[in-house]
């Protein structure tokens, strides 16, 4: 699904499989790229949506991993497999995916599967640019979720986007690396930025538009957790 120019989603709970959170595939003029790549049971339908849009994914260079989770980066072990594709991510996710924790990537408490161990080609620091030409990425690293979650600013020549991912209405536990206080800072260095468009790890495939509104609602509703009455995120979302 072409969401801007050379800039495509291929993989959610609805365009892949149920497990799946938010992947996106990026043509830029240093190659092919990847954020998130979805689940082994949504690999091969990810596959033919980046063939459908016209790319070989052995042309893919990267995943750009936003953190250790399962729904997110499953299938690493298999596009690395398939086709030699490098896996990036920050360092304070790293073990968990390089071990296959069956907890920490949520595996097996989540999804009752197995996490496929990757390794890690190279780890991504706050603060980096990536700059692929047509578009830079600006690595934030906003944890709270988990240790190692980065959310990913995206620059093309007319807008900047932010790949918020688990960043926004990720859940919340400890026995996942989870910290409250940290979360609370990630959000609002995010809610203290410039966005255009904005997407998150589990939502309809799409771009989020009136982000500075989006930002403050998901901060302000980030204490909800203490209150059983309020309604759920799936409820309050809605536009
Ligand atoms: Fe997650």
């Amino acid at each position: 699904m072409k969401l801007l120019n050379r800039f495509y989603q291929v993989s959610s709970s609805t365009l892949t499989h149920s497990f799946d959170a938010s992947a996106y595939l990026l043509d830029t003029d240093e190659g092919l790229y990847l954020i998130d790549c979805g689940t082994p049971e949504g690999y091969a339908k990810c596959l033919a949506n980046i063939g459908s849009l016209g790319y070989d994914p052995r042309q893919l260079k990267a995943i750009i991993g936003t953190h250790g989770h399962y729904d997110h980066l499953g299938a690493a072990a298999l596009f690395k497999r398939d086709f030699g594709t490098q896996l990036w991510m920050h360092a304070l996710d790293r073990v968990q995916v390089e071990s296959g924790d069956a907890i920490k990537t949520t595996a097996a408490i989540l999804y009752g599967s197995v996490f496929t161990p990757c390794l890690v080609d190279r780890l991504l620091t706050d603060g980096e640019r990536l700059n692929f030409g047509n578009m830079e990425l600006q690595i934030l690293h906003t944890p709270g979720h988990t240790l190692g979650s980065v959310s990913i600013s995206l620059k093309t020549s007319r807008m900047v986007v932010l790949i918020a991912a688990d960043t926004l209405y990720g859940g919340f536990s400890p026995r996942i690396g989870s910290d409250e206080e940290l979360w609370k800072i990630s959000l609002d260095r995010l809610c203290g930025m410039n966005f255009d468009l904005m997407s998150f790890g589990h939502c309809s495939p799409g771009l989020v538009t009136d982000v500075a509104t989006r930002l403050d609602c998901a901060r302000r509703s980030f204490a909800i957790y203490y209150n059983p009455w309020f309604k759920d995120f799936a409820q309050q979302y809605t536009y």
